[in-house]
């Protein structure tokens, strides 16, 4: 998977949210070049080894094994089934790398299942109201791997997507605005700290601005007790925001269909951009944000590489004394004057 930086061309979320990064991070994989060059024999053993070390790492229980089943999965289409693809091209496969084959797809299937079961029971216990924010955090923290990467997605983006899952449109309908950024999803990482530094609690009003399948509006508003609400220009992803926010029962959640600069947003008290748009068009929701600050104080959470164009605004003052790189968030009160604590 990419890492945040790179938004060009993601105009619909996959399934296959965990596998390019993942892939590249792998110590040991450059499958193609490695099977050609590598004995019958020594294949055999490669992915009797590869399908040993997934079963015993996908042994884990619910929670708890989430990461160790997704890297299990992961390292299975890398180096067992992706390896065997290539070779069957190549030569056809030995009666020897069938069985490991059948066995390799077998064990898929049953970490598929566990993890299909736990998501299951997850979304049921959010739609019965029985998920209180700290608990979900700590299944969050559960389900994240022991070594979170900085950049790009992990196990725990993998949770997000398939709780919050459903038909994603397969493609942004919309022609977008060439200053428009076509979606990503914010890391559930960035939205923890997004929540963290702001101490997002009740009594708050957070609005992403460029909201996107609505993940990190119905993420705010199961992990706090805050109201979360999302403006998105794209009809699509509109309506699958509101989809999911009905099937999990998330009430404090809610989304305005349009466009940011003209979206009515006057009783925000959090704002999150994670990089919806450049320029020009920043500049204006910006100022449509100043004229909210003239009211009252406002904090204004960035994330990626607009967090550069939002810092030379002069009414907002960052927050701490580094400049946060685009793999962290930022967040901003204004206006200058009125900041809290200013
Ligand atoms: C990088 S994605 C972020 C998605 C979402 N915030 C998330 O993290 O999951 C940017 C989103 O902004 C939306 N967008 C771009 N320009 C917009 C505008 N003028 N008004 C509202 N939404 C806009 C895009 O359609 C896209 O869904």
């Amino acid at each position: 998977m990419e890492s945040p930086r790179a938004y060009a061309g993601h105009a619909h979320l996959t399934m296959a949210l965990h596998s390019t990064a993942a892939r590249a991070q792998s110590a040991n994989v450059r499958p193609r070049r490695c099977v050609a060059t590598t004995a019958a024999s020594s294949v055999t053993e490669q992915v009797r080894d590869a399908i040993d070390s997934a079963q015993r790492s996908g042994n884990g229980r619910e929670a708890a094994g989430f990461a160790a089943r997704a890297a299990a999965l992961e390292s299975l289409d890398v180096h067992v089934f992706d390896r065997l693809r290539f070779f069957e091209g190549l030569s056809g496969l030995s009666p020897e790398l069938r069985l490991l084959q059948r066995r390799g797809a077998g064990l898929r299937r049953r970490l598929e299942e566990t993890n299909e079961r736990f998501v299951r029971a997850l979304r049921r216990r959010i739609r019965e109201g029985r998920a209180a924010p700290a608990w979900l955090r700590r299944v969050l923290a559960e389900c994240s791997p022991s070594s979170p990467s900085r950049l790009g997605y992990d196990s725990v983006d993998l949770l997000v997507m398939r709780l919050l899952g459903g038909r994603a449109p397969s493609a942004a309908v919309a022609a977008p605005h060439p200053e428009m950024v076509p979606y990503q999803p914010t890391p559930v990482r960035a939205v923890l700290a997004m929540i963290d530094a702001a101490s997002l609690g009740a009594g708050d009003v957070l609005y992403d601005l460029g909201s996107g399948l609505g993940h990190v509006v119905i993420l705010a508003a199961l992990l706090s007790a805050a109201n979360a609400r999302g403006v998105e220009v794209e009809p699509s992803y509109d309506a699958y925001a509101r989809q999911c926010v009905r099937r999990l029962n998330v009430p404090r959640a809610s989304f305005v269909r349009g466009d940011a600069r003209e979206a009515d947003f006057d009783d925000g008290t959090l704002f999150f951009m994670y990089t919806p748009f450049r320029g020009e068009l920043l500049r204006q929701v910006l100022e449509r944000l100043r004229d909210v600050a003239t009211k009252r104080p406002l904090r204004l959470c960035t994330y990626g590489p607009c967090t550069h164009e939002v810092a030379l605004a002069r009414w907002l003052r960052l927050r701490g004394r580094r400049r946060p790189s685009d793999d962290e968030v930022a967040l901003f009160d204004g206006p200058v004057a009125l900041a809290r604590g200013a």
